[in-house]
């Protein structure tokens, strides 16, 4: 049986996400961003097409994202986040680029949904964007739910 999981990133995005889900036996699903005049939007009506016909274990997140720029709303993660809890899968944010953000721009981690919407969240940190530190091979993850910090902690 095929134990790989189904992973979906959001083109354009870091290429390093398409090459961690290949490299680590699982597939990647596209969730490409609407793009209109330079203006790059999540397509959520694909997503929950997407959700509707395949099991997907999780999606990769980028915020702010590299490399359109942009820095998503609350309103963006809160629709991103709801989606996803509905069917189950995992929002893993990789928030590296969270310092970087200018007026009038504001950047809103994750961390700012209602407490029981982050049960299916993993967010993604390192200092090296901030610090001009790239490489530093030193990053850290944040797990609000208890039973998920555990899971991973296990495996590592
Ligand atoms: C979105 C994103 N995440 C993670 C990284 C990895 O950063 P680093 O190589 O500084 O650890 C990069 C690097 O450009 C990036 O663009």
């Amino acid at each position: 049986m095929d134990q790989a999981s189904r992973i979906i990133i959001q083109p354009p995005v870091y290429g390093a996400f398409k090459k961690i889900i290949n490299n680590s036996g699982n597939h990647v699903v596209y969730n490409y961003m609407l793009e209109q005049d330079d203006v790059y939007a999540i397509d959520f009506d694909n997503l929950k097409d997407t959700l509707s016909k395949q099991k997907v274990s999780a999606l990769i997140f980028c915020n702010p994202h590299n490399p359109t720029g942009n820095v998503w709303s609350y309103a963006d993660i809160n629709q991103l986040a709801s989606i996803l809890n509905e069917k189950n899968v995992m929002l893993l944010c990789d928030e590296i680029f969270a310092d970087l953000v200018y007026t009038p721009y504001r950047f809103v981690s994750i961390l700012n949904l209602k407490e029981d919407d982050l049960s299916n969240v993993i967010i993604f940190n390192s200092v090296s964007k901030s610090f001009n530190l790239p490489g530093l091979v030193g990053s850290y993850a944040i797990i609000p739910n208890e039973v998920v910090r555990q899971k991973i902690t296990r495996t590592i």
